[in-house]
């Protein structure tokens, strides 16, 4: 058991045994993709695999952080005092950068704590391990310090962590899938209203398989951070004309008849990308709703074709998982997950085809990759809490 391991690693570095402990959990997002921060809809589920932590507080203004993932770190030790981002405390950074970011919202540490803990999502697998370490010190914090503090403002400062402290211009959905996140649900988000509704995640006979590049995600922050300006510039430029707020306000139809407006290509299929996954996210929910397995499937591989060609996001390594898939009998859609630019894709497969499909994948991936793929069965799970 994980758990087991981070308390007695706990025991070993604080001795103390008065803890409580927690789980954090990474998400998949089944569709909507790259349309959390143009206002459009988003419908991720919290997954099985997470951050598990032990914690207490201490009686000195000190924090000691130490993780399994990052032994080699050693016990990483701040004070309240100063939370200044420093290179050379990698990880612990986000641990930092929460507890500022709940200070400057008026949040009470009055004490410094021990934390231990250990991530068994795949790092740089795109399965959001940072928003994850982000939620667990959140409900570490909320709990050890009876804060008064609602899941949406846990949320809330994880995001400003990513956006101004780590310096990732991320959108909400990570965060929020992490924090609300129920077993055999997935959140249907609009990301424009922050309105959700809690959608059953049942396939009947299909699993959702999570298939892992094992790509290390270089200049993906930078790359992620350029998509979202370009956005924002072809929204400048509709705004010319027309009345909105954001590219998620669009329908496709309105899109075609405004488009021109834009008038540069790359920012054309960016917009477009936005505007038409945000229908598909909102078509694919309906879909489900109606168990109508292979029209979701199909929008599945809509979107993945979306990010290939007009969002640019995919890369190699994601193509041939993601198009490999989905011509494997007993699939009925596949794609990319999270930002992209490596990290994970989904497929949405028979539960009889699992061992096919991975098989298939695997061969293919690697001989044309030079490297294998991983592969799990997604698992969904609950959100962010005390572990009981
Ligand atoms: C990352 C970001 C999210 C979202 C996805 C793409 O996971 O953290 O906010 O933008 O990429 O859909």
């Amino acid at each position: 058991m994980q758990i087991e391991r981070v308390r007695s690693k706990f025991k070993e570095l604080f001795g103390e045994m008065n803890v409580t402990t927690f789980f954090s959990p990474g998400r998949i997002n089944l569709i909507g993709e790259h349309t959390d921060y143009n206002g459009g809809h988003v419908f991720p589920a919290s997954i099985t695999i997470g951050t598990y932590g032990v914690a207490s507080k201490r009686e000195d203004s000190l924090v000691c952080v130490y993780s399994l993932n990052f032994e080699e770190k050693g016990v990483i030790e701040f004070n309240l005092e100063d939370l200044a981002y420093r290179k050379e405390d990698g990880w612990a950074n986000y641990v930092k950068g929460y507890i500022l970011k709940a200070k400057e919202k008026g949040y009470e540490i009055s004490t410094g704590f021990n934390l231990v803990l250990h991530g068994n999502i795949p790092n740089g697998s795109g399965l959001s391990s940072s928003a994850s370490l982000e939620l667990l010190v959140g409900v570490v914090i909320k709990e050890l310090y009876a804060l008064d503090i609602s899941t949406l403002e846990l949320v809330e400062i994880g995001k400003k962590t990513e956006n101004e402290y780590i310096g990732v211009n991320s959108g909400i959905m990570d965060q929020f899938a992490i924090a609300f996140g129920q077993k055999d649900k997935a959140i249907y988000l609009d990301t424009n209203t922050l309105e959700y509704e809690m959608a059953p995640a049942e396939f009947g006979d299909y699993v959702v398989v999570i298939m892992n590049t094992n790509k290390r995600r270089e200049l993906a922050e930078s790359k992620y951070n350029e998509r979202r300006s370009e956005c924002e510039e072809a929204l400048r430029r509709l705004q010319t004309s027309l009345p909105i707020q954001s590219l998620g306000e669009l329908s496709a139809e309105e899109f075609e008849k405004n488009r021109k407006l834009i008038n540069d290509d790359i920012l054309e299929k960016r917009a477009k990308h936005a505007v038409y996954e945000n229908e598909r996210t909102m078509l694919a929910v309906s879909a489900l709703q109606k168990g109508d397995l292979v029209a979701f499937g199909e929008l599945l591989n809509a979107s993945h074709q979306s990010l290939k060609d007009d969002y640019e996001v995919t890369g190699v390594e994601l193509d041939t998982l993601a198009e490999t898939a989905q011509k494997v009998e007993g699939v009925l859609g596949s794609r990319m997950t999270g930002a992209g630019f490596g990290g994970c894709a989904i497929a949405l497969v028979h539960k009889d085809s699992v061992e096919k499909l991975e098989n298939t994948v695997d061969s293919t991936y690697t001989s044309l990759i030079g490297y294998p793929a991983s592969f799990y069965t997604a698992e969904i799970g609950n959100g962010a809490g005390v572990l009981e």
